[in-house]
Order: structure tokens, then sequence, then C-alpha cells
């Protein structure tokens, strides 16, 4: 029988290309989208789509026993700075789906679970530079504080009623397929956005405030790769790391290819949070456990971001 795996959350920025890449290696029929709202053209048209509520349990398991699902990978979440307009929504949303799906894996409904955590798990008290696996964590955003907690719930799960979940404490992704929405690492997908439609930017944060960020493809190989890897037992929430840059340093990138472009910054509310996560992260307990690596750099991103972007556009 077919491994089918769901995706609830798949119009999402991550959601929607994880579903994509998927169906391109597992057959179109053997990956289900979900989600609260409709996703691209690609992604309603290339396998089957059911609308959820990520914070319905009734519902995700009526759809895990039409489709005899065996593998789940939950995308659904509030982002940072749209889970600090709304607290008590972000926290119902990103624990109570997570605990859902624990819940239904425990009974034994699914066999295996994917869990993105997020860099914004650390805190101000964390080391910033070259954050190591295991560290000080008190993150101060509820997007934060609803991350730590789900790892928390997962190692429980893991340990007590030996539950396959695995997890990746993502940065920031860059994309021109989707666009991200609500985070505080969405300044670096705007900019190529305005870049090319304007030829200058005004951005939320400070010229020099670094962030570890990767390009998508990565994201979504690093996703698969610890899906089919054979893991050590113990529960972790992997911390990977590809690139890191500074408004500054991705605009000079972008400059190398539109040399009238400007950046002026204006940073926000916003900072704050950026200020409170690392600058630059340590991932070698991915590397050793699992074999991850990067692939693309800011040069070559930044290459493909306008390129594609670029043509998209002349095509519309
Ligand atoms: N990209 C996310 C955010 O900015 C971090 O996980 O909220």
């Amino acid at each position: 029988m077919n491994n089918i795996k769901l995706i609830i959350g798949a119009s999402g920025q991550i959601g929607t290309e994880l579903t994509l890449y998927l169906r391109q290696i597992h057959g179109n029929s053997s990956v289900i989208a979900s989600d609260i709202r409709e996703g691209n053209i690609e992604l309603m048209q290339s396998g089957s789509f059911e609308l959820l509520d990520a914070t319905d349990k009734n519902s995700i398991k009526t759809i895990i026993e039409k489709y005899h699902v065996s593998e789940v990978y939950l995308m659904a979440a509030m982002l940072s700075v749209t889970a600090e307009e709304h607290p008590k929504k972000a926290w119902d949303l990103n624990m109570n789906s997570l605990l859902h799906i624990l819940e239904l894996a425990k009974e034994g409904m699914v066999k295996k679970v994917f869990w993105p955590s997020s860099i914004a798990v650390f805190g101000k008290s964390t080391p910033h530079i070259n954050t190591p696996q295991k560290t000080i964590m008190e993150p101060t955003t509820v997007y934060g504080i609803s991350k730590l907690a789900g790892e928390r719930w997962c190692a429980y799960y893991k340990n007590k009623y030996n539950v396959d979940i695995r997890s990746i404490r993502y940065p920031g992704i860059i994309s021109w397929k989707t666009k991200p929405g609500g985070g505080t690492t969405d300044y670096a997908v705007e900019i190529y956005h305005k870049a090319l439609s304007k030829g200058s930017y005004d951005c939320f944060l400070a010229k020099d405030t670094r962030l570890p960020m990767m390009y998508m493809d990565d994201a979504v190989a690093a996703t698969v790769k610890l899906m089919s890897a054979d893991l050590p037992k113990t529960y972790i929430s992997y911390n990977i790391s590809a690139i890191n840059f500074t408004p500054n340093e991705i605009a000079k990138s972008i400059q190398l290819h539109i040399p009238n472009f400007e950046i002026s910054y204006s940073p926000d509310f916003r900072q704050e949070i950026a200020d409170s996560w690392p600058e630059s992260i340590n991932d070698s307990q991915a590397k050793k456990d699992w074999n991850w690596k990067p692939v693309f750099s800011l040069e070559k991103m930044t290459t493909i971001m306008l390129e594609s972007l670029e043509k998209r556009n002349v095509k519309r």
C-alpha cells in the first residue's frame, strides 16, 4: 500500500513548495494537500486538496481515515509578527494543531509526523553567534514561546508514547514562488520583489541586523531528508544552518545585478523581535545525525530570485 502523506497548511509559504516537491517524488495521488484556504493553481491542480481547520481534531481525523494517511506534515502556524497581534489565537493554532496530531499519532492513526520549529525558540539570553543545539532558551515572542512549548510536547510524546515525530528549527525561508506572511524575516523576500518593481526598498529592520536564513530548496530538501533518515532514539528539534546576512549585505548582492538599487532603513517594532534572535546557527548535530548539507549561498540565491521573479513578471 502507498505511503500517503497529508500536508496541513499546504497553501502557506513552505507548505506549497513542500507539497509540490513531495508530489514530484512520490506521485500526485500520494500527497494530500489541506489548508484553511485554497492554494495557488499549481497546488490545487496537481492533486487532492481538502479545506481544513488545523485546530479541528475531528476534521483532521476524517481526512486521515478517508485517504489512509500514514505521514503528516503540520505546516500550519501563525508566525512571529502576526502572533504578537493575536497572542491567544496564535497559541490556540500553534499548540492545539500540534497536540491533535500528536494524539492521533499516539492512537496509531499516523506513523510519522513532521513539525517545524524555528530559530524563534531562542531569546535575548541565548548566545547569538553560532547558537548551539542545546543552550539557554528564553523566547520573548508569542511565536517563540509556542514553538518552544511545541518542542517539549514533541519530546514528551516521543519519550512516553514512542511517537515518530521529527522536527527542524527553520531559519528565515526565502522563495520566489510563494510569499511568507507575518514573519520578521519577510523583508528578505520583499526586498527582491521591490528591487524589481520599484528599484528601491525601505527595510523594516536596521542595516546591520544579522539573521539566519535559507533558500527554500534547501529547506524542503532538509525536511525530506530528515523524514527518511535513521535517527538516534532521543527527540531533537534540529538546528540547521545555511546562510546569514544583514539587510545591507542582501542589498549589496542585489546591486551586483541591479546597480541602481537603493535601500533605506526604517526599523519598527519588528526590530526588537529580530534583536532577540540568533545571528548564526551551529548545526553540527544535524550534520552528524542525518548528514545535513545546504547548497545555496547568498549570491546563488539572489541570482535565482531575481531571474525567476523577472521571468514570471514578464510572462504575466
Ligand atoms: N520566519 C519566521 C518569522 O519571521 C521565523 O521562524 O516569524
